[in-house]
Order: structure tokens, then sequence, then C-alpha cells
């Protein structure tokens, strides 16, 4: 079966061709006031990577779309077998980790939203990564009190939280799993052993990242043993096939105990980290209750605290709902006003009001309320921007990495998962652990590490996210579920930090107020602005008209590359349809699951 799918994608590898050339040209176009307003939507992959998605996938029987293409066969594979959504997920996410290292992964966390057909009900999991029982509230602070800005929260053994992917898949497997654990780790285990090939974008990624995945010889022998020289060349992770080996056939225990939580521990020790043993055995995902809501008479299912996605999606649907929106030019200057506005409101409370709900009482029945919404509603005034510093967190910033990732799951049986999980940064702490393949999150600068001090994504945060042992650290991912007359509608999440909260509310704006087809949808280009700092951000390029009108509204307009990868399945009359966004090329749906 491996090699009936390792052929199949080797067809489809060698059709991801990429053009450097055309790439630096097109780009070379993309500066603020090019006038490409009337380009077909295709013009938009400026990547200059073919993407694997080349038109709608469609099935009866399922739908996988996940960010890498073998981690999509895999998932089709386990589902054909018989498996379950749940199943299926699992596979994924431990074939992720291994043919998607920057994001996939062991050493992360996550969480996932689910709707459960059998028991018609919604479920969500939270595997987020925790703070070591070690760590504190000042712990990237210098003694004098001011931010120590040597990396400490993004890079090496000090930045790591405490994984929870691997325990949130086996609490996900004892609840809803119908096939043998080990079956769902086979394929994962089978390409960290025999390797697979790197795809065109895989290699430059890895080239990009050449500096930090160097620093730390253990990591540099795994991903940079064939630098610069990557081509037609395969990734292999013989500790990583190991530990995972240990988890197929001890579970969960395979990684917070034995073997591999006492190498965590002695590499933590010897390199200033702060994990123990007693950290990894002592750590519990936590079935939480999903925030459902209502927008124009659908049903949203999506992630609830310690997201802070859940509730400003509902919080902004809340305000937009008083809008005609469809009345609007999608992303003409109007309708990006009014996004852009309450975006601010919606971000400007994320820096005081979210934080992990077992450690802070986050107000969430305030944030989500009717009457909270009215109140943003009457606040804004349609054709101006208010500064940012007029916006208060309610009465009561700029790089980007590239990394997280989405992938949802439908199944024959009507069971739907959305799940987004991550090592944070690309390739996260850049740490991996001795002996283990284990490559480590750097979760740790989700936290606010002082008030003012903001994290990689230029979010502001205060006491309700500040550090403590035991804590989780706040996050923006958005797995989030939309139903009509209970059958699914679609379900969708992204990577891309703080601009994944903004990516999902377009995703949902799209296909509910305009109607757009999956791939339109996908493709749209996106806007986002997260209040601090006060920039409007517009994907890809914006004409001279739009963008004059936006500044004389008194917008500060920044044109920026791609950023986010919206993973979308819908179900329409019967049928499953998946598109795996362009923006990351090695992204694909599926839906050829037999009967
Ligand atoms: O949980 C969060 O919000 C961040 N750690 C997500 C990071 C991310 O999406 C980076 N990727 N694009």
């Amino acid at each position: 079966m491996e090699k009936q799918i390792i052929n199949g994608l080797k067809i489809l590898q060698m059709k991801i061709k990429y053009n450097k050339f055309i790439f630096l040209v097109i780009l070379t176009f993309l500066t603020p006031g090019a006038v490409f307003s009337s380009q077909p939507i295709a013009y938009l992959n400026t990547s200059g990577y073919e993407p694997a998605q080349q038109e709608t996938a469609q099935g009866k029987n399922g739908m996988i779309t996940t960010q890498h293409f073998l981690a999509t066969a895999v998932g089709e594979k386990i589902l054909n077998q018989g498996g379950n959504a749940y199943d299926a997920s699992i596979a994924i996410a431990f074939t992720l980790a291994v043919v998607l290292p920057r994001a996939g992964n062991i050493g992360g966390g996550g969480f996932m939203v689910m709707y459960d057909k059998d028991t018609d009900n919604a479920y969500s999991i939270d595997y987020r990564e925790k703070a070591p029982a070690l760590a504190y509230k000042d712990m990237y602070l210098n003694d004098d009190g001011t931010f120590n800005d040597k990396k400490l929260s993004t890079f090496g053994y000090l930045s790591s939280g405490v994984p929870g992917t691997v325990a949130g898949m086996w609490e996900v497997h004892k609840k809803f799993g119908s096939l043998p654990w080990s079956e769902l780790l086979k394929d994962a285990i089978y390409y960290a052993e025999n390797g697979f090939n790197i795809t065109p974008y895989m290699e430059d990624v890895l080239k990009n990242y050449n500096q930090k995945l160097s620093y730390y010889p253990e990591t540099k022998s795994i991903f940079q043993k064939d630098f610069p020289n990557f081509t037609n060349k395969k990734l292999f992770q013989k500790d990583l096939a190991n530990t995972l080996k240990r988890i197929s056939s001890e579970g969960k225990k395979g990684f917070y105990e034995g073997y591999v939580a006492e190498s965590i521990e002695n590499d933590m020790k010897k390199n200033g980290g702060l994990i123990t043993k007693a950290d990894l055995k002592n750590y519990n995902p936590v079935w939480r209750l999903p925030l459902i809501s209502n927008y124009r008479g659908n049903k949203v299912i999506t992630m609830g605290p310690p997201s802070s996605g859940g509730v400003h999606i509902i919080q902004m649907l809340n305000v937009l709902e008083n809008y005609q929106l469809n009345s609007y030019v999608h992303n003409s200057p109007e309708y990006i006003n009014i996004l852009g506005e309450v975006m601010k409101h919606a971000y400007s409370d994320r820096s005081k009001y979210l934080g992990d709900p077992d450690f802070f009482d986050v107000p969430i029945k305030k944030i989500t309320s009717e009457t909270y919404a009215e109140e943003i509603y009457t606040s804004i005034e349609v054709g101006i921007s208010t500064p940012s510093e007029d916006i208060h967190p309610g009465m009561f910033l700029q790089q980007e990495s590239h990394e997280t990732t989405h992938f949802s799951v439908a199944d024959r049986f009507g069971n739907i998962v959305s799940s987004t999980y991550t090592l944070n940064s690309t390739f996260g702490s850049g740490v991996v652990i001795e002996g283990t393949g284990i490559l480590m999150n750097n979760e740790m600068d989700d936290f606010s590490s002082a008030p003012g001090i903001p994290n990689q994504f230029g979010l502001l945060g205060s006491e309700a996210n500040e550090i403590a042992p035991y804590k989780r650290p706040l996050s923006s991912m958005t797995p989030t579920i939309v139903m009509k007359d209970n059958e699914l509608f679609f379900t969708t999440g992204s990577p891309g930090g703080a601009r994944i909260i903004s990516a999902v509310l377009q995703s949902i704006l799209n296909i509910i107020d305009f109607e757009m087809s999956l791939e339109e949808a996908t493709k749209a280009r996106r806007i986002h602005h997260q209040w601090q700092p006060d920039v409007l951000e517009i994907e890809y390029y914006i004409d001279d008209k739009a963008s004059k009108e936006l500044i004389d509204m008194g917008y500060s307009v920044k044109i920026r590359r791609p950023l986010t990868c919206i993973q979308t399945i819908m179900y329409k009359d019967g049928k499953y349809y998946g598109y795996g966004d362009f923006r990351r090329p090695d992204a694909y749906a599926s839906g050829n699951i037999n009967d």
C-alpha cells in the first residue's frame, strides 16, 4: 500500500515544478500602487511553485485536506481501510510530523474541533503546550525588568512548552477511534525510516532556514545534511522513526515516560531548558466545550480559550451581522473599511481579556454578547479609520513565520474533524532532542513576556496571558466547523499566527455572505488589521484608486505577501468538496474514498 501511495505521489511531485524567474518578475510588480485589479484570480499565485492542487477535489464518501499531499494520501488510505475521520486525523497528525517538519509535529500542540454524527454533538480538545513547572512570569526579562531580547522566548531550549500533540491524539483515539492505534502510525514511521522526496518548495524552505537549522548539531545532522543540494534527495529521520515506534507500541507513555521523557529531561538540563520528566508525565489535554454561535442562520462551532480565535470570530461575526455585507463589492475600500474596523476592536480585546481559562476568568459571554456587538457596531463610522490609539479593550505587529498547519477530514459516516496544530515558528525552537528526532516548539513566545512587549506576531498581552507554571499560552488557532440544517456546510482553518483569526473570518464571509465557490473563497485576497500596530495589511496588491481611498479614510496601508493557508472542506447535495490553498504549494485535498 505504501508503494502505491509513493508511486502515485511521485507522479504528483513531478508535476510540481517551479520557476523562480517568473516569481521574481511578478514580485517586481507587487508594489503598492501597481494596477492589477482586473487580473484573474489565478494570477494571484505568485509563489513561483506550481501548486499540488489543480482543481477542486470531490468525493461522496469523505474528504481530506492537509498541507502536504503525502499526509492527505495517508488520511485517504485510513478512510479506505474503514477508519473514521478521527482515525484519519490521528494518522495525518503523525504523518505531518514527518513530512512537514516545519509545522507538523509531536513536539508541539494544538486544538481539534469535531462534529460527531453518532452523538450528534460537537466536541473540542485542547492539546496545547503547557509552561513547565519551573517557568515563571519574568523569565524573559533582565534583572532591571527590561525585556531580554536574546531571542530566549523564540529560539533554543528555554522557548519550549511541554508538548501536547501525542497526548491529544491518544485522547481522541480513546474516545472516538475505531482502528487500532498502531495502524495509525504505520505510514508516519514508514516515511521517517525510508525517507520521502523533498519537493522544490520544501527544498527552498530548508535552504532559507539554513541558519536556524544549523545552530544545534543534532538538528543540522537531520535537516541540513544535504545543504545546499537537496534536489532529488530524500529526507530521512531515523531517530524520529524509533520514537514513533515507541509511541506506536506503548501509546502515549512512549512519549511522556521512559526513554523519550528521559532524553528530553537530559537534553533540557544540559542546555538550560526547563522541561522535566515530571512535566511530561503530568501533561494533560483537556476536552473543552466548543464555542457555538449562529451567523445568518448557520451554526458556527469553534475553539474556545486558550485559543482566542473562536471568541473573536464570534465577536466579529456578531458585529458584521448588522451589515448587509453582500451589498458591498467584495474587497472594495468600503468593505475593507468595515472589516478593518471590526478587527481592530477584536484584537484590542484580545490583548487584555484572553488567556488560559484555567488561570484567568476570560469574559467570553461579554465579548460574544449581542449587546457588546451592538456597542461596537454603533461606534464604527463607515468611511473613517478610527486610530488604534483611540480604540481600547472593551470597557469592561511585525513579521511572520510560516508555521502551524491546519487539516480537516470528513468521513462517510458524517463525522467532521477540524484541527490546527503547531510548533509556533517555522521549525519551532530549532531544537531536536538528542537521539529522538523530536523537533521542539517555541510556544513560550505566545505568552505575554511583559506588558507592552509584543510577541513575534506583534500581539500584545496582559495579566490574562502572563507566564505561570503549567499555564497554556494564548493562541490564535481557529479550527472551525459551520453547519447548516444539521449538516456540514464547511469546515475551515489556517496557519498564520495573528492572521489566522482574520483569515478564518474572511473564509466564513466569502462563503456565507458572498456565496463564493470553494476555490474562489480560498483564492480571494485577504486583509488583516490587528489593532496594534495600526496598519491595514492587504494581500498581494491594491490598485491606486482603492489605495488612495483607504489612505484618505486614515489607514496606513501595507501590501503583504501571502501568509495564511486556508484548508476548507465543503458539503453540498451529498458530496464533499476540498481545496488545498495554493499559498502553501504542497497543500492538497482529495476525496478519492472508496465505498
Ligand atoms: O498558537 C498560535 O496562535 C501561534 N503559535 C500560531 C503560529 C502560527 O500560526 C505560525 N504560522 N504561520
